[in-house]
């Protein structure tokens, strides 16, 4: 059914994180390679020794400190065994750790904030030319929102060719392409900008959304009393040629959930704050992202 389970819809069958965690093993292995280039390959057998010894040595830290029993070793092995069943991996290493991953990447990245991509972009949305509206339904719900802005190179530059790629919830929280509600493509699509590096595109205002509460990752975060929630959010994906990409999301302000975001992705310098356009009840913000040039 869906991957983006509101708190407040009723648990589903075993089945919905299946189907969802699926969706997202899947767009992982087809998408990730274009996106990111090939994973790591030939690996270096001291650089697996330093990384994979640290982490082993962390969780057997954690079970001397905290004196594991036999019964909580079990359950963990059939924890993983479901994280596996379920596809979930993408979504439990996107949520728990990706944002570590992104911190890192950062220290090397000038130009705008960036923040982790998340397990539910997906490769060849429909294309766009500024002005653009994402495919949405006839009466798509949520809050009309203007996003216009202008995509430069560190010295200022604009920059023509310019891509903005943008995916997010509808007003009730769903992913087309993960949930049954929302029809495939609905609130995707990839704006290219105009000669002077700008866009404006045309949407609905996204919703908070839970992380699927009907899976592993989600029942664990209940087991630990951590909240499933992330704050409503834009994701993106920023290119120009010959610069380096941006990954990031945008945020809202006011929005309850922000500095509390399960993902650890939301960051102050990615907070909006639309105003209303006299148009009805539509809003508008300007975000302008400052990409660094491939060395
Ligand atoms: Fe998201």
């Amino acid at each position: 059914m869906t991957t983006t389970e509101h708190q407040s819809v009723p648990p589903t069958s075993p089945s919905a994180a299946v189907t969802a965690g699926a969706h997202a093993t899947e767009s992982a292995r087809a998408g990730l390679s274009n996106l990111r280039g090939p994973a790591a390959g030939g690996a270096d057998p001291q650089r697996v020794a330093t990384v994979v010894g640290a982490a082993l040595e962390g969780i057997r830290a954690a079970i001397r400190d905290h004196e594991v029993t036999y019964a909580e070793f079990d359950a963990f092995k059939q924890w993983l065994i479901a994280v596996s069943d379920t596809g979930e991996w993408p979504l439990f290493l996107d949520v728990y750790l990706e944002h570590e991953v992104e911190k890192v990447a950062a220290r090397s990245q000038q130009g705008s904030v960036g923040t982790i991509l998340g397990p539910f972009w997906l490769p060849d949305q429909a294309q766009l030319d500024s002005p653009a509206t994402l495919p949405m339904r006839e009466d798509e719900p949520g809050t009309p929102m203007i996003l216009v802005g202008q995509v430069t190179s560190t010295d200022g530059t604009p920059l023509a060719g310019a891509t903005v790629d943008i995916w997010h919830t509808d007003d009730e929280g769903w992913y087309s392409g993960f949930a049954s509600r929302p029809p495939a493509g609905n609130l995707r699509g990839v704006v290219r900008c105009d000669d002077q590096g700008r866009y404006e595109l045309h949407t609905r205002k996204p919703a908070p959304y839970t992380i699927p509460l009907d899976g592993p990752t989600g029942q664990m975060t209940q087991a630990a009393g951590w909240s499933p929630w992330r704050p409503a959010h834009i994701h993106l994906l920023v290119a120009a040629p010959g610069h380096r990409t941006l990954t990031s999301q945008l945020f809202f302000t006011g929005d309850p959930y922000l500095g509390n975001d399960v993902a650890s992705a939301d960051k102050p310098e990615l907070t909006l704050d639309p105003q209303p356009t006299g148009n009805g009840a539509e809003i508008r913000s300007d975000r302008d992202f400052v990409l660094e040039p491939e060395s």
